[in-house]
């Protein structure tokens, strides 16, 4: 039993530890992000742009779909700033201008701009 209790607790600490490693991890940063784009009472992207992903439900095509992105933003901070306030470019844009007025926090459009990046 004491054994038993040992390895639990070790592997308790083990889980404690591998917490916050595995959150700042690349992938965990790119689930963040789809969980986010797909989810209509946080961005809403989905509402408007399609992406190649199976979980895409009822895209929207008001805007472009994400595709290439890093071939048409190699530099992603170009399309960060896009993100956070899409009226710079177009200053008649429909789309929301999603960091400038707290739609998102500057970490879920950090994690939305990694998960879209992919595509
Ligand atoms: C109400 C519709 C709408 C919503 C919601 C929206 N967008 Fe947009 N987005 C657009 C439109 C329209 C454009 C085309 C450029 C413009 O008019 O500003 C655009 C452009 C973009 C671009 C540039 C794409 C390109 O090909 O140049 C990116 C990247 C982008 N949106 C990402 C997002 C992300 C990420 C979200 C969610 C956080 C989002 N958009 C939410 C309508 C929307």
């Amino acid at each position: 039993m004491r054994r038993l209790t040992t390895a639990l607790s070790a592997a308790a600490v083990a889980l404690m530890l591998s917490g916050p490693v595995a959150a700042a991890s690349g992938d965990a940063l790119i689930e963040e992000g789809r969980a986010i784009y797909h989810d209509k009472t946080r961005g809403n992207c989905i509402s408007c742009h399609n992406i190649n992903d199976p979980v895409a439900n009822l895209p929207g095509n008001q805007g472009p779909m994400m595709v290439a992105m890093k071939q048409r933003f190699p530099d992603k901070r170009k399309l960060r700033a896009q993100i956070w306030d899409a009226t710079v470019a177009n200053p008649l844009s429909i789309m929301p201008p999603i960091g400038k007025h707290w739609i998102l926090s500057e970490d879920e459009i950090d994690a939305v701009v990694e998960y879209i990046y992919q595509y």
